[in-house]
């Protein structure tokens, strides 16, 4: 079954956007996943259109009303995961995409202005989720982000110059650095062992440097990997 994401945006002419090129776009052609997006607005029950209102307790900006986010939803429903993308959410992980691509697809709602009424979110229990700490305009570009990490990993996406096999976040490390010819480029040569055709050191090399480049630069992650490669022993 064709995988389907559904975006509800004020800002449906942004998509496919970046999806309809390379890799997605290719996938979108080939028919292995489906993009909807549906214009919010179109759900507004004012003759102006209006979509937004202002906070109640006051402050700058407007919120999206709960009525026509409802609606909006409504029509979408069926079954599929419902995610609100917000800064509010918690981290967009490999996991995510991973448990998403293996699902019957997506619904995605974008936020603009200062966000969305909380009641609908709750209402419609929405997971709410972020692909950042920092502030985006719009959901759009985050519906996008996560709908790549997910569309890549679709069966027959991905040929065999592209691999999800060894990437950062697949395993508990980030991955190795890469190199291509020339094998020396501004008095900068490849790793020896690279070049030496010897599969055991090459997989020995590769290890130690997703090992340092995880430790130096991530000690989240790193603290993650050692607990899982020696778990604690608990206490007597
Ligand atoms: C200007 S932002 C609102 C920010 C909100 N007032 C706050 O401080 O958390 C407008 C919309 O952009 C989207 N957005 C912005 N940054 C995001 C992020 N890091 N991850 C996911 N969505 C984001 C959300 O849909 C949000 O409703």
């Amino acid at each position: 079954m064709t995988w389907r994401a559904t975006v509800l945006t004020l800002f449906p002419d942004m998509f496919p956007g970046t999806l309809g090129q390379a890799l997605a776009g290719r996938a979108l052609e080939a028919g292995i996943w489906r993009l909807e997006a549906r214009d919010i607005r179109a759900h507004s029950a004012d003759r102006h259109g209006r979509v937004d209102d202002t906070p109640f307790g006051g402050g700058a900006g407007m919120v999206l009303r709960p009525d026509v986010v409802d609606a909006a939803i409504a029509a979408e429903n069926d079954g599929r995961r419902l995610i609100y993308l917000t800064p509010r959410g918690r981290r967009l992980t490999q996991a995510d995409a991973a448990e998403l691509a293996a699902g019957p697809g997506v619904v995605l709602l974008c936020g603009r202005y200062e966000g969305i009424d909380q009641r609908v979110i709750e209402a419609r229990q929405a997971e709410e989720i972020s692909v950042g700490d920092y502030v985006l305009s719009g959901g759009e570009l985050p519906a996008m982000v996560l709908l790549d990490s997910c569309v890549r990993l679709l069966p027959g996406t991905m040929g065999a110059a592209e691999s999800a096999e060894e990437e950062s976040f697949s395993g508990s490390l980030l991955e190795y650095p890469h190199y291509t010819r020339p094998a020396e480029w501004q008095g900068r040569a490849v790793p020896p062992v690279l070049l030496s055709g010897n599969h055991a050191a090459i997989a020995a090399w590769r290890r130690g440097e997703a090992e340092r480049i995880t430790r130096d630069r991530r000690p989240d992650l790193w603290a993650a990997h050692t607990a899982q490669v020696a778990p604690a022993v608990p206490m007597p």
